[in-house]
């Protein structure tokens, strides 16, 4: 997508150097745009943990280009060792999100496929690439798949904007290209369906109003931040056509882990009787788990993310500084979990499929038999 017009994505390896690997510092935005270079296993996992990269298909991919930078790092003659070292840092650094382990297996799995030192090396790196290109590609198809569900509402417009409601951001920000959730919205505003986007603030690190109401700005969709509170009220006054939210896991059976409060919108969307999509690459899911509420994992980040707040003041100079009284204890969960009962589809790179078992493993046949 664009930054100041120029085409960008969130994480793409050095021209030159195979030892360094580009991302955005997401934690700067929207004040600065700062790019970061990562060089080592450690550099990857930081970055990963502490949110300089975030959202499930961008850390699927940085996970993928931190195995390579292990490989690519790895004395001979431990090679092994050293691999398994930093799959398991990776893996110890944001627990739900599914395209991180998916990522971290397939480049074992590829890996292992071959004999010497060099070949690894090469195989991881090549790797690395395929998995961000797949996720660029897989969102862009997400977006086709998902604007007729958009020019189906306009049609009844007559020329009034389709409004979406979104929740944290499942933007391109939070893949390597397009997004999730974001990638209908695209797809139909590029294609000149009127469009206008509700922009949950998303409480407590904001990825609503920094991140999502950022990019949208830089493709010129139009939108609203909003804070958390106002979803339900939004669709008792019908302002919401549709509700489209990304994930960072989903179950086989279409239980879906996404940031804390989704669950609140899709109960007030059951409520109002508005449509409630999830958009999500096949890398989210988690085949092995049926049940979402007692199977996912939900993060649990510190209480100061709460009791703090972040931002740009006068002079340009970033502040942080204190809500509660310092005492105050806080509980920082980071996701819920929202059941299939309440979500009208899944998007998909295949399509759009009911979140029903039979209907998604009919939709990706390969995965039919769950996994032990
Ligand atoms: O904590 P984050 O920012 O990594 O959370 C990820 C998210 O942005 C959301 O949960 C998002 O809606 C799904 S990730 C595509």
């Amino acid at each position: 997508m664009r930054v100041n017009g120029n085409s960008c994505r969130t994480i793409w390896p050095d021209s030159g150097d195979r030892g360094l690997v580009h991302i955005i510092d997401q934690r700067q935005l929207p004040h600065a745009f700062v790019v970061e270079g990562l060089r080592c296993v450690a550099d990857f996992a930081g970055a990963i943990r502490d949110m300089h990269v975030r959202g499930a298909g961008l850390i699927g991919a940085t996970a993928g280009f931190g195995m390579h930078m292990a490989a690519h790092t790895a004395p001979e003659d431990n090679f092994d060792r050293h691999l398994r070292k930093s799959a398991d840092l990776l893996l110890a650094t944001r627990p739900t999100a599914r395209n991180l382990a998916w990522a971290v297996e397939r480049q074992l799995a590829a890996m292992a496929a071959v004999e010497s030192v060099t070949e690894k090396r090469d195989q991881a790196f090549r790797t690395a690439c395929a998995i961000a290109d797949e996720d660029a590609e897989f969102c862009r198809r997400i977006g086709e798949h998902g604007r007729p569900l958009l020019d189906a509402i306009s049609r009844t417009k007559h020329g009034e904007p389709v409004n979406v409601l979104t929740h944290c951001n499942a933007g391109w920000l939070a893949f390597v290209d397009y997004g999730s959730a974001t990638a209908p919205i695209y797809a139909a505003h590029s294609a000149g369906v009127p469009v206008h986007v509700w922009v949950d603030e998303t409480r407590p690190w904001n990825q609503g109003a920094k991140l999502t109401a950022w990019e949208l700005g830089q493709e010129s969709v139009p939108h609203t931040l909003i804070a958390d509170n106002t979803g339900g009220h939004l669709m008792q006054h019908g302002r919401v056509d549709l509700v489209i939210v990304g994930t960072d896991r989903t179950t086989r059976t279409g239980d879906v882990a996404n940031k804390i409060g989704t669950y609140l919108k899709a109960l007030a969307a059951r409520d109002c009787g508005v449509p409630f999509y999830v958009a999500l690459p096949a890398s989210t899911f988690d085949w092995s788990m049926r049940d979402g509420v007692r199977e996912i994992p939900i993060e649990e980040r510190s209480g100061d993310e709460l009791k703090y707040i972040s931002g740009r003041a006068a002079g340009d100079r970033d502040v942080r500084v204190l809500i509660s009284a310092p005492e105050t204890p806080a509980a920082n969960y980071a996701f819920d979990v929202t059941p299939a009962r309440l979500i009208t589809g899944l998007i998909t790179e295949r399509g759009v499929v009911k979140p029903e078992e039979n209907a998604i493993t009919a939709l990706y046949p390969e995965h039919r038999t769950r996994p032990s």
